[in-house]
């Protein structure tokens, strides 16, 4: 007879309208009340992610993780933001973030997006190809550490040409 595993069942997938609410706590588990300060925060509220570009995971059938990309405008030229990321505290190290990054750039990718942007740490985004980029060449509209602007080509050079101030995409 087997034992039960003790393995959790992990699925990435699509998000759903159905997922916000789990969504939402995770967000407000994540980054507290300060979420709400955050630049990236700021230029998503009120715009939808792209359903087809922001995906969950489904840990033992709860929302355990999720990525989201929106559509914004750099300058005059389409790109998308990436954000947030954040994995449930007990389920990190698993290896579910690096899935989600890299299931969100594939799709991106696949389906014709030039570049992507966002707001975060050098040494995690850098593996996935994020780069820094130069100082004050793109910058948000709220508090952002320039440092911590990443931006990531989808394709050779797709990424020249992108400057200015990220604004929201009606
Ligand atoms: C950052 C986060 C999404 C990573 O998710 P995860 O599923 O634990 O990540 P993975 O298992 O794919 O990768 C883990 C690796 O990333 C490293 N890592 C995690 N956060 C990091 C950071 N801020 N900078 C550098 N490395 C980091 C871990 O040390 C680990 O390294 P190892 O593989 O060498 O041991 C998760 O820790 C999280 O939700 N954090 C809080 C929210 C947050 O900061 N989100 C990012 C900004 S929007």
């Amino acid at each position: 007879m087997h034992s039960p595993s003790l393995l959790p069942s992990i699925i990435i997938r699509p998000e759903t309208p159905a997922d916000e609410p789990a969504i939402e706590i995770l967000g407000k588990n994540t980054f507290g009340p300060g979420r709400f300060a955050r630049a990236a925060f700021r230029l998503r509220e009120g715009v939808a992610s792209d359903p087809k570009l922001s995906f969950v995971a489904e840990i033992n059938g709860r929302i355990g993780g999720s990525v989201k990309l929106t559509h914004v405008v750099i300058g005059d030229k389409r790109a998308l933001l990436l954000g947030p990321l954040m994995i449930d505290p007990a389920h990190r190290n698993m290896g579910i973030g690096r899935e989600l990054m890299n299931r969100s750039i594939l799709e991106a990718r696949l389906q014709g997006h030039r570049y992507i942007v966002l707001v975060g740490d050098f040494a995690y985004y850098g593996p996935f190809g994020f780069d820094r980029i130069e100082s004050g060449k793109i910058r948000f509209p709220g508090p952002a550490d320039p440092a911590r602007i990443l931006g990531c080509e989808l394709a050779k050079g797709a990424g020249e040409g992108y400057s200015g101030i990220v604004r929201r995409n009606y």
